[in-house]
């Protein structure tokens, strides 16, 4: 994939840290020509507690510590941004944290903010839609949910760690999520671990 535009959107789920990092492998990828980042209203407000961050206006420089240079920040509540539109070419959409709010939101086609909308708009043009989602236990309305926007062509991705490449901090772990993520929509990263037991 070269000259990807992806769109990145956090809701108020936990895992704050791991989109931060995810931001930060997109600016860094030279496959990446630009980012879409769109959060909904609660995500400030869980970001700021995760992250520590207070100085909500510059979130995204508040997060990588720099002003990015391919991150769009498009505001929530403008459903005319080009992301709103099928005729704007996008390469995939990534929501992570998920939560079981927008989950729901989305698995029934709401479209009632630019985040809501965008994911729509990637189901119908059928453009890879990550829903990293976070809760747990889930209930039977999560499950059910789930399940519905899978088969509107969804990929639920749950944010879980694995314990096969023996991280020994967080940061790795969130790494290797972060990996595996981006390797699903076609971006696979250099220092991925790739499970080869050398049979
Ligand atoms: C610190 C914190 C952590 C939360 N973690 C989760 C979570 O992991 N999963 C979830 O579905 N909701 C979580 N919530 C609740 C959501 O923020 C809440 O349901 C919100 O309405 C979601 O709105 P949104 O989908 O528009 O971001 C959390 C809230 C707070 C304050």
């Amino acid at each position: 994939m070269n000259s990807a535009e992806i769109i990145v959107a956090v809701t108020g789920a936990s895992g704050s840290v791991i989109a931060s990092e995810l931001l930060r492998a997109l600016e860094a990828d030279s496959r990446v020509a630009r980012v879409h980042f769109v959060q909904s209203e609660h995500s400030r407000r869980v970001m700021a507690d995760e992250l520590g961050l207070n100085r909500q206006a510059h979130i995204i420089e508040d997060m990588l510590g720099a002003p990015p240079a391919k991150i769009t920040v498009h505001d929530n509540a403008n459903i005319g941004a080009s992301i709103a539109s099928g005729s704007y070419r996008t390469d995939a959409m990534i929501v992570l944290p998920c939560s079981m709010g927008t989950l729901a939101s989305i698995a029934n086609g709401l479209a009632d903010s630019l985040l809501t909308r965008a994911a729509d708009v990637c189901l119908k043009e059928r453009r890879p839609l990550l829903l990293c989602v976070r809760e747990t236990p889930f209930n039977r309305i999560h499950l059910r949910n789930m399940t519905l926007a899978a088969e509107a062509g969804a990929t639920i991705f749950p944010l879980m760690p694995a314990f096969y490449n023996k991280p020994t901090d967080t940061l790795t772990m969130v790494r290797h999520f972060i990996n595996r993520v981006l390797a699903h929509i076609g971006l696979p990263q250099p220092d991925a671990y790739v499970w080869n037991p050398g049979e």
